[in-house]
């Protein structure tokens, strides 16, 4: 069985395709794979009762992603590919990302590869470009290794380590985004205005760098504000909506230490964090429909 997590960006999203520190964690909640020799090579993906065979040509980017990744394995017999996914797609989860790692996981299985969860994250990077042209790489990495980590694209991943159990609490907007797309409109804004957009992202880097120390010393109270200044430089970049904004206000009210939103933005999730599990439960049932608790050990 292969298996791809899901993925928390804690803070550094988009200043991170840029050179820039990130944090992100992994979560529990990811995309299950499973692989086995067929007549002819084939993904099956669910929920959303998908099939598709690999074409390198293909306007959909899931046909095109197979393609990519089957591609790298010489001399195979033709695979069939079933993925089951647990996360909400274009909602800064990782979950093209998780997908990845899980297929690419479930066909090592069946060919009887080994390889550590670090090369496999590094094999996925592959599939993302396929969705979206510069990805930093965070999002496969962190899919396939999990834990809590500092990430710098180019680099080795570095585990940060802390007594204190994260307790994360994610709520999804409902309204899906393109990373595609985000990507680009802060590149548009980086070439339009490269001193404010430049001095943006190492403020974000301040707060990466910060937030690595009250992590490590289980400050959590000075993590959340690090949260909520982050998300007030990615509002500013315009990748918050309406929606978010009000959702983070929420869960602040419910007694979060900090809230902001997640991954890509322009729709898609933000996370609260919570000073403990009852009060994670607590931020949650604010949240209502379709928020989770995460609890992640660094
Ligand atoms: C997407 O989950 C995170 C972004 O920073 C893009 C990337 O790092 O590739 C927006």
């Amino acid at each position: 069985m292969g298996f791809g997590r899901g993925k928390v960006i804690l803070l550094g999203e988009h200043a991170v395709v840029h050179g820039y520190p990130a944090i992100a964690v992994g979560i529990e909640r990811g995309v299950h794979a499973e692989a086995e020799v067929a007549e002819r090579d084939l993904l099956r993906l669910d929920p959303w009762d998908l099939t598709l065979e690999p074409d390198r040509e293909a306007e959909e980017p899931l046909a095109r992603a197979f393609s990519a990744v089957l591609d790298t394995y010489d001399n195979r017999p033709p695979l069939e590919v079933r993925a089951t996914a647990e996360l909400p797609a274009g909602a800064g989860l990782g979950c093209s990302a998780a997908i990845g790692v899980a297929v690419l996981d479930a066909i090592d299985g069946a060919l009887g590869r080994v390889r550590s969860r670090a090369e496999l994250g590094e094999a996925a990077l592959i599939w993302e470009e396929v969705f979206h042209g510069n990805p930093s790489g965070v999002d496969n990495t962190m899919s396939a290794v999990g834990g809590v980590a500092l990430f710098v694209r180019g680099e080795p991943l570095l585990p940060i380590r802390s007594n204190k159990p994260l307790h994360l609490v994610v709520g999804y907007s409902g309204e899906s985004s393109s990373t595609k797309q985000m990507v680009a409109s802060v590149r548009r804004q980086l070439q339009n205005d490269p001193e404010r957009v430049g001095k943006t992202f190492a403020a974000i880097a301040t707060l990466v760098r910060n937030a690595k120390l009250a992590i490590e010393s289980g400050d959590l109270v000075a993590l959340g504000q690090l949260l909520d200044l982050n998300h007030t430089l990615l509002s500013s970049l315009m990748l918050c909506t309406t929606k978010l904004d009000a959702m983070c206000q929420t869960a602040r009210a419910a007694g979060a230490l900090g809230a902001k939103i997640t991954g890509a933005g322009g729709g898609g999730c933000m996370f609260a964090l919570a000073p403990k599990r009852d009060a994670a439960e607590r931020i949650r049932n604010a949240l209502g429909d379709g928020a989770f608790i995460a609890e992640v050990s660094a």
